[in-house]
């Protein structure tokens, strides 16, 4: 009798309810944020107006709890990604994740200068992952995710998205390139 061909059959059921599952929990985030704009509690951005107490730590268009709109990120300083020098020569990166890619294409730091980052998404869950360092985390839709990071070597780090997101989840990379 010959024997049975070798398959991936059990590995590849697996890979499909993990899909499905990141399918569904994307679908149910989207029903939740939809749900919470049409009840009101999702953060009235145009109404904010005004000086805010906040606004040394928090910037126009973001709330104090850090929510965006997800779909009009004009008004905020993600409408420009990339990096702002802070008059203590700090540096504040401003980074979007959506559409399979993550802006700015490239981010060029100076080695030991302190840098936060602030990340958001315009479309669906992303994964954020900086190589060289600790920095792992989930990237959602209305959320603005802060970091600080401190590179202490010159070189290259890359900003990976981990998370199955989409068809052109394998192309989300961005790049760090830390100078002298
Ligand atoms: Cu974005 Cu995977």
């Amino acid at each position: 009798r010959p024997l049975p061909p070798l398959t991936h059959h059990t590995l590849h059921k697996y890979e499909n309810i993990w899909l499905a599952l990141a399918v569904v929990m994307t679908l149910l985030l989207f029903v939740g944020v939809l749900a919470s704009m049409i009840t009101g509690t999702f953060p009235k951005i145009a109404d904010r107006g005004g000086v805010s107490t906040e606004a040394s730590t928090h910037s126009m268009g973001i709330s104090s709890t850090g929510r965006v709109d997800p779909t009009n990120l004009n008004n905020t300083p993600f409408a420009t990604p990339g990096l702002v020098k802070n008059a203590d020569g700090s540096l504040d990166a401003w980074i979007v994740a959506g559409n399979f890619v993550f802006q700015p294409n490239v981010l060029r730091v100076p080695a030991g200068v302190p840098v936060t980052l602030h990340v958001t998404s315009s479309d669906v869950v992303h994964g954020f992952q900086v190589t060289g360092t600790n920095l792992n985390t989930e990237i959602l839709p209305g959320h603005v995710a802060t970091m600080k990071v401190t590179f202490r070597h010159p070189g290259e780090q890359h900003i990976i998205c981990n998370e199955y997101c989409g068809r052109g989840h394998q192309d989300m990379i961005t790049r760090f390139i830390v100078e002298t």
